[in-house]
């Protein structure tokens, strides 16, 4: 999504005035910066509202992120969300400056695997072709053979003509796909510390007392959690989803201050709100963001050969099916 409002009114209404005010005031600073530096923003759905609606040029998931400022004359590319995305937005614009405002903001999934690891796994299973969700590094993207999202997991093990594929490496996003086709998957014990959190039972519970409840859930989720769900989908098809079926009350099963982010969008519908918030994703801040452009730190580096390597890989996904933004 592109964001075209001018900074002192685009959070009316979505922080309590004393914060706004405070926000506002940042907000001009960055948006002085973002021209003279040449320079876009870039939210994850996961970013703050501060962020999400204020700072961003662009908002949505790390691949559509990454495709947007590809497509923009800027030189900065500034990346609200973690590392992997920032190298994601690097591997697919090699000549710009890639800057994430906190070099700590990880991600416990793509963390638990590395590159060395992937090698590993194909001297173990010779010929059986990796699939590796984009939430990694660029050296694992670039030892597999083709990336997937979490909307298009599935397309891409069918789209392989091998009936037994290696799937890395989030377990239950593997297990989800896995309950969906008839392929033979070889899965990693990677996951996502937020989404392993849910429960279904917690699900349940919200059910109770609110008949006609929907809920959403992020294929990260344990097994017991998507079989809860009315929808299972990636940040972007659950944006999509409320936006399409206008419930009138929903539960966003995933990363907290997404629901804060989309209730903006949609007043009309109530959103229940169990908060599991990323530690990583809360590492960026507005003031993160301003001082990245001041000071034009840290920039992000993949090495050339590894960048090649990991864009063959997204590429090949994108051969298969719909593309992150439309052409
Ligand atoms: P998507 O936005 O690709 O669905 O990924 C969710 C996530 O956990 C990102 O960190
Ligand atoms: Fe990683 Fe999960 Fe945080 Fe996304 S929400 S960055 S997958 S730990």
């Amino acid at each position: 999504m592109t964001v075209t409002r001018p900074p002192t009114s685009r959070l009316a209404g979505i922080l309590p005035d004393a914060e706004r005010v405070v926000a506002e005031h940042l907000l001009v600073q960055i948006e002085e910066l973002k021209a003279e530096r040449n320079a876009v923003v870039l939210a994850h759905n996961y970013m703050t509202p501060d962020i999400f609606h204020g700072a961003a040029d662009f908002t949505g998931d790390s691949l559509a992120l990454a495709y947007q400022a590809a497509r923009t004359d800027a030189e900065v590319i500034v990346m609200g969300g973690v590392h992997f995305m920032a190298e994601t937005a690097k591997i697919v614009s090699p000549e710009k400056t890639v800057l994430i405002p906190d070099t700590e903001a990880g991600c416990s999934l793509a963390e638990s695997i590395t590159g060395a690891d992937v090698r590993l796994l194909k001297e173990r299973y010779p010929g059986v072709p990796v699939v590796t969700y984009v939430n990694t590094s660029a050296e694992v993207k670039a030892e597999s053979d083709i990336c997937c999202t979490s909307s298009n997991a599935r397309q891409v093990v069918e789209s392989l003509r091998e009936d037994r594929v290696i799937f890395l490496p989030d377990r239950y996003l593997g297990q989800w796909v896995a309950s969906q086709t008839d392929k033979d998957l070889i899965l990693w014990e990677g996951s996502c510390e937020v989404h392993e959190r849910f429960t279904g039972a917690e699900l349940r519970d919200y059910r109770t007392g609110r008949p006609g409840l929907q809920i959403i859930a992020h294929p990260e989720c344990p097994s017991d959690v998507l079989k809860e769900a009315d929808y299972v989908g990636s940040t972007a098809g659950m944006i999509d989803w409320v936006e399409a079926n206008k419930p009138a009350s929903v539960v966003l099963v995933t990363e907290c201050s997404m629901s804060d982010n989309v209730a903006v969008e949609h007043p009309e519908v109530e959103f229940v709100r169990p908060c599991n918030l990323c530690p990583h994703m809360q590492r960026i801040s507005l003031r993160g963001i301003l001082e990245s452009l001041r000071t034009m730190r840290h920039a992000v580096t993949v090495d050339a050969a590894v960048a090649d390597g990991a864009r063959a890989s997204v590429e090949q996904m994108l051969a298969v099916g719909r593309r992150p933004v439309p052409a």
